[in-house]
């Protein structure tokens, strides 16, 4: 088969290092991809938002699957366009990505199907929205309706903060027409856990669990990102919580599904936040998430592409899923100052010397002549395998000590008890 992997990030690296183990596949190509992938498929210089072009290479080099990674391009009907054109993908279509290009859609469905998730109302008037403050305990949640790059969620400690939250989103439009509706909700407390889960339109079937760090510094300090390290499997899933996760979101996501005439394929990522053995859903995302993606495959025995076309058959099966026994940790490298600004093109060091148990995803980077350089905030991901957490924690802090580039920056204390 010849596959093309849409993304550049270490999700995308990720999910090409699994593809390629496949014995069906005849050709890799990843759209854009970027210094790590170049190293497994053949980068095709072609935006990910850019769904005419990935069409038309699609067409004309014959791509039995496409397995579309970010959000964007889901959001934008990549995966209708592509069937329109007879080509097979991997991802929802327009209808599916909804639930995480509109979260205002997928509160109200939550609450349709009896989906445990925070309180909450929507507003499309800035000085309604503000009026009704007084109605939300502190700290309030303002959140954009739509895609924001992971920034457009807003704690606020006070009504004056989220006054100011919603005029900057609302009125000035920080986040674009993302921000043209918002979701003002009720701030839950307990621990995050993600949840990845295939889906083949009848059927909601959960990957391992994962952890992920979401801040930027150690200790959970600083600004949120995108993710900066993750480690599987999570301990707080115990069979008291799955069982829970099973009859109250899991059943009830898949009948809001089959209601709504939503042929949800590809995976569907439920943010959670857990408490006392119970889970809330804090949103949906509809693709792989990142870094999660770096723990979760590694330790998948199974082949990728047998179980991407049995969710694009529709005949996927739990038995279909096989685990490795083995605990997975992931660090991510990154550019010093990121989230917020930093800077790209720094030469990057010491990768031959990493040991080969080692997999280095790489995020932000690119190849010029014979030289590696950064080019994004997250740059590689550090990945091990260990009979234990603690084995492939010692394992990948003591890689990264072999790993250079200026202002590097990462998390210290990833999967620290
Ligand atoms: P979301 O994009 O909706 O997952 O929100 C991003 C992050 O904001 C989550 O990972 C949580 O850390 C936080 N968050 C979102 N909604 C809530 C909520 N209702 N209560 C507490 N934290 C939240
Ligand atoms: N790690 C969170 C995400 O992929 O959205």
């Amino acid at each position: 088969m010849k596959i093309l992997v849409v993304g550049s990030g270490a999700r995308e690296h990720a999910i090409c290092w699994k593809i390629i183990k496949s014995n069906k596949v005849s050709k890799l190509y990843c759209a854009p991809g970027n210094g790590g992938i170049a190293q497994l498929a053949e980068c095709i210089d072609i935006k990910v938002n850019d769904l005419d072009r990935i069409v038309e290479f699609s067409t004309v080099n014959k791509i039995d699957l496409v397995v579309v990674g970010p959000e964007e391009p889901l959001v934008a009907g990549l995966v209708d366009k592509l069937n329109e054109n007879g080509i097979k993908a991997f991802g929802p279509r327009k209808n599916g990505a909804l639930f995480e290009g509109s979260k205002s859609y997928s509160k109200d469905f939550m609450k349709k199907y009896k989906i445990p998730s925070a309180d909450y109302k929507v507003y499309t008037n800035s000085k309604k929205a503000i009026e009704e403050l007084n109605r939300f305990q502190t700290p309030i949640v303002v959140k954009a309706d739509g895609l924001a790059a992971g920034k457009g969620v807003l704690i606020c400690e006070t009504v004056k903060e989220a006054e100011v939250a919603i005029r900057s989103i609302m009125d000035e439009k920080q986040f674009g027409h993302a921000g043209e509706t918002v979701v003002i909700e009720e701030f839950l407390r307990g621990r995050e856990a993600s949840l990845l889960c295939f889906v083949d339109g009848k059927n909601i079937i959960p990957m391992e669990s994962a952890r992920d760090y979401k801040k930027a510094y150690d200790n959970d300090k600083g600004l949120n990102t995108g993710g900066m390290g993750c480690f599987s499997p999570n301990p707080i899933y115990t069979d008291q919580l799955n069982k829970y996760i099973k009859e109250n979101i899991l059943d009830n996501t898949l009948k809001g599904f089959l209601n709504e005439n939503i042929d949800f394929k590809g995976v569907l990522f439920i943010g959670l936040m857990i408490e006392n053995n119970k889970a809330k859903v804090l949103e949906y995302n509809t693709r792989f998430g990142d870094p999660e993606t770096e723990v979760v495959l590694p330790r998948l025995e199974s082949d990728l592409v047998d179980i991407m076309l049995k969710c694009i058959e529709g005949n996927l099966n739990e038995n279909d899923l096989k685990w490795k026994d083995e605990k997975c940790l992931t660090v991510v490298l990154a550019s010093g100052g990121y989230p917020e600004k930093y800077e790209k093109g720094k030469e990057i060091t010491g990768l031959n010397e990493v040991s080969e148990d080692i997999i280095v995803f790489h995020g932000g980077t690119k190849l010029s002549g014979d030289k590696l350089l950064t080019n994004g905030g997250r740059v590689l991901a550090i990945t091990s395998m260990g009979k234990t957490l603690e084995e492939a924690k010692k394992k990948v802090y003591e890689n990264i000590n072999k790993i250079k580039f200026d202002k590097m920056q990462y998390r210290r204390d990833i999967a620290k008890i």
